[in-house]
């Protein structure tokens, strides 16, 4: 069968899939591909793989035809794909949960560690060739043992991200719509809290929910006026959580301590208004951007496609059956 992959992803999984079925690339390359080009490449696709720069929507599954039976995102987040319209066609939407847990969650208390000790700060200087020294009040920043940190979204990254906590000394809370198993609760010493406690008694907001439209803009001015004026903000989930232009305006008015961001609202667009600010540590999307992380999920995402190609059930569907 026809398998589409829009861009270049590890070998193992290309070997894979070219073991079974007749695979095509659109590119052999790490550019994201334009959107007439990829809905041309999808022609005819029984399987597409796809990245989640990708928008999967009607006009997507009307390019590829009625034969589609499966789009494998290599990527836990989905919100790129329009699952009610997979589902509406008997389409299987698939993504690549567990692989990346822990390299996402390396990712969110690294931003955390850099911003409240200002690494980011401290490396720029030392880039810039300004002259510096040691001092005891030089770039003085937060220490995390004995703080709060408030976990907006406990699944698999949200208890990862815990456990590095608790292995820091921090008090962990959280808030979901559901609740943790008592020993998981337990393990991690984890107490669940309404969003507006988390973000009132916060030293640290880490944000580990999917985005949906319940999320978006969960983090406003008014969540923002309600964070701690030493507390920082993690972002390592999806940029629309937050509403950057809300964030800006906070950092600038000293409504929160700094920020902490992975992701972003127009990406790869930055908001300007963050780029020259010291209280800010930016990086390029970079959450499972581990060599071992990206070909985990490129090859759960083959077999994803293997298994609906074969007839059988794949590992992890998000659409329903
Ligand atoms: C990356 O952002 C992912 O959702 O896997
Ligand atoms: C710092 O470098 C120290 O020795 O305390």
């Amino acid at each position: 069968m026809k398998v589409v992959i829009t861009n270049k992803i590890p070998q193992s999984a290309v070997d894979a899939l070219r073991a079974e079925h007749d695979v095509v690339f659109y590119h052999d390359t790490d550019d994201c591909i334009t959107r007439e080009a990829c809905l041309e490449a999808v022609r005819d696709a029984d399987a597409v793989v796809t990245l989640l720069t990708e928008k999967v929507d009607d006009e997507f599954l009307d390019a590829c035809g009625d034969q589609l039976k499966v789009v494998a995102n290599v990527a836990v987040g989905y919100n790129n794909i329009d699952v009610p319209a997979c589902e509406r066609r008997g389409v299987i939407a698939t993504n690549t949960p567990k692989v990346l847990t822990e390299t996402t969650a390396d990712t969110a208390f690294g931003l955390m560690l850099m911003v409240t000790r200002r690494f980011g700060e401290g490396e720029r200087v030392i880039r810039s060739r300004m002259p510096w020294q040691w001092g005891m009040f030089y770039l003085l920043g937060m220490g995390l043992q004995g703080k709060t940190l408030g976990i907006v979204g406990m699944g698999q990254i949200g208890i990862a991200m815990a456990r590095r906590a608790k292995a820091f000394g921090m008090d962990v809370v959280y808030s979901d719509a559901y609740e943790l198993a008592a020993d998981v609760a337990g393990e991690l010493g984890a107490r669940k809290v309404e969003l507006d406690e988390l973000f009132e008694t916060s030293d640290v907001v880490s944000l580990h929910c999917p985005l949906m439209d319940s999320t978006h803009h969960l983090v406003d001015a008014d969540a923002l006026k309600r964070m701690k004026k030493t507390a920082y903000l993690i972002n390592s989930a999806r940029g629309p959580i937050v509403d950057e232009a809300a964030l800006v305006a906070a950092l600038e008015a000293g409504e929160i301590a700094g920020a902490g961001l992975d992701v972003f609202e127009a990406e790869p667009t930055v908001h300007e208004g963050l780029i020259d600010r010291d209280d800010v540590v930016l990086l390029p999307h970079l959450g499972s951007a581990t060599v071992e992380t990206r070909t985990a999920m490129a090859e759960l995402a083959a077999q994803n496609v293997l298994d609906v190609l074969a007839g059988k059930p794949p590992v992890t569907p998000v659409t329903k059956a």
